[in-house]
């Protein structure tokens, strides 16, 4: 089964880590966020992650020059303009010749949803999209979604008002897509699937979704780029080519490659990333630290 992942986003919330680098680049705890998804897609049964790119096609380019990544075929599908997250689909789709029933996910959700559940419910339903929705407590910054009791979506409202959100169970990011949906995504013109696609699949009631309860975490801001990796570590995560005086003290946190942290140092639910430097008796709590940055959360 093949799947596009959208990793062709600048992350302007994540500058200026990614100034220099796409964002699905970043490591996390011990690899790149991108080996996280296409990792998880991979364990599920996809054979082929069609990345639909945009900013910096060439960091991926290098990382993966076999067209693998985490065991999974990689295709590079580089989008001549920014087109959204139709458009980005709907691009890479056509680019890759994908003709079956597919996944697409955004390439900044780490998760462990199952997609057999999203593919079973897909097929029962005879579904054009199906969609994994999950809980959260603010829903205004997602895309949110109304289902009646059968799981066909009644509503889907883009960043909705904070006191107008008609639920709080929002669009995960991941979806379940037959190729009949590519005709409502257009060629030539940038479209997004969000405000576009997905409102129009439910006038038409082919839009489905599945509730999930399971780890899910948008790694697009600052505060969840720390949170996704504190979660993963699981307490801390010390690379062994970061050199830790003796006498610094470490809490729940991820110490990258060639990290120094120096005497007397402390360290609490932070993440150091390669090559970066504590001074002898910093305080650093809640931060991600790079070589030229500090990002207190
Ligand atoms: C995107 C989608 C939104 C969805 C979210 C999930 O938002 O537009 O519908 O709820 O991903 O992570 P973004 O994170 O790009 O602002």
């Amino acid at each position: 089964m093949d799947a596009v992942v959208l990793v062709g986003g600048f992350g302007t919330r994540l500058r200026p880590l990614t100034l220099t680098r796409p964002k699905q680049m970043l490591p996390v705890v011990d690899r790149p966020m991108i080996e996280h998804v296409v990792g998880r897609l991979g364990q599920q049964g996809v054979t082929r992650a069609v990345l639909s790119l945009g900013y910096r096609p060439d960091a991926f380019e290098a990382a993966y020059p076999q067209h693998r990544c985490a065991g999974v075929e990689l295709f590079y599908a580089v989008e001549p303009e920014p087109l959204d997250t139709a458009g980005a689909i709907g691009f890479a789709a056509r680019m890759a010749d994908v003709k079956d029933t597919f996944i697409a996910v955004n390439g900044d959700v780490i998760s462990d949803f199952p997609l057999a559940d999203l593919l079973d419910a897909h097929r029962e339903k005879g579904a054009s999209a199906t969609i994994a929705l999950t809980p959260v407590d603010d829903p205004s910054r997602y895309g949110v979604v109304v289902c009646d009791p059968d799981g066909r979506v009644q509503a889907f409202v883009e960043k909705p008002p904070a006191d107008e959100a008609p639920s709080r169970w929002i669009n995960a990011g991941m979806y379940v897509l037959e190729p009949s949906v590519l005709d409502l995504m257009p060629e030539s013109r940038p479209s997004s699937i969000e405000r576009e696609t997905f409102p129009s699949l439910v006038q038409k009631g082919l839009l489905y979704a599945v509730a999930q309860d399971g780890f899910w975490i948008d790694a697009g801001t600052p505060a969840a780029y720390l949170e996704v990796q504190l979660a993963l570590a699981g307490g801390s995560h010390i690379h062994s080519t970061a050199n830790i005086a003796p006498s610094a003290r470490i809490a729940n946190s991820v110490i990258m490659e060639h990290v120094t942290v120096a005497a007397g140092a402390r360290i609490a639910e932070s993440v150091l990333l390669p090559y970066s430097t504590v001074k002898a008796n910093v305080e650093i709590n809640r931060a991600i630290i790079t070589p030229e940055h500090h990002i207190t959360i």
